[in-house]
């Protein structure tokens, strides 16, 4: 499953906490949220903590909605062949400017709903516009697990889960299972 392909993790800093991440239902992963007005400092420490739990995980992307933060960014890396390093991208206000007619189908799943996977149609190839971490504005193209992973996580910070693209029966099913899970969860923890 390719979802589940774990890449290498670049060196950790010691300045890196990894956070809670929010399991759905939850009424922060289905918010809209907010512009990043300044790459600050508290920015670039959510960008390391982000990156540092996505990796922690494991896993290839991670909204900021996912930690309880609801601003526009998140974190991805896709590289899943262990003989590339690690190629860690944070990903500040991003925006669709363009995508292919070309559709393609990816087995997805979310850190946010653990151990769950569906098939999901998606535009095969986007080009995205975002703010880097200095400040800059940056435009790329990404194709394969990279264009479904920018998208995935672009709708994250509206608050759409990969599930909202699957039929209602199949969305209330592994939503049931998520209850359940948490309230597991939340016993064990007691
Ligand atoms: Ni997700």
């Amino acid at each position: 499953m390719l979802w589940l392909q774990i890449p290498l993790r670049p060196p950790k800093s010691m300045h890196m906490t990894r956070r809670n991440i929010l399991i759905h239902p939850d009424p922060r992963l289905k918010k809209v949220c907010a512009p990043v007005a300044e790459v600050t400092d508290d920015i670039r420490k959510l960008a390391d903590d982000m990156l540092e739990t996505m990796y922690d995980a494991p896993g290839i992307g991670l909204a900021a909605p996912q930690v309880g933060v609801t601003s526009r960014m998140f974190v991805m890396d896709c590289v899943k062949d262990e003989e590339s390093s690690a190629q860690p991208m944070v990903l500040i206000n991003p925006e669709v400017i363009w995508e292919s007619d070309a559709r393609s189908v990816y087995d997805e799943g979310c850190l946010s709903i653990p151990d769950q996977y569906a098939d999901v149609e998606r535009p095969a190839e986007v080009k995205v516009r975002w703010l880097g971490l200095d400040g800059k504005t940056v435009e790329e193209s990404f194709s394969e697990l990279w264009a479904t992973c920018v998208q995935h996580e672009i709708d994250h910070l509206d608050g759409t889960l990969f599930i909202d693209h699957l039929k209602p029966l199949k969305r209330q099913m592994i939503t049931r299972k998520m209850v359940k899970l948490k309230k597991e969860l939340a016993r064990d923890r007691a």
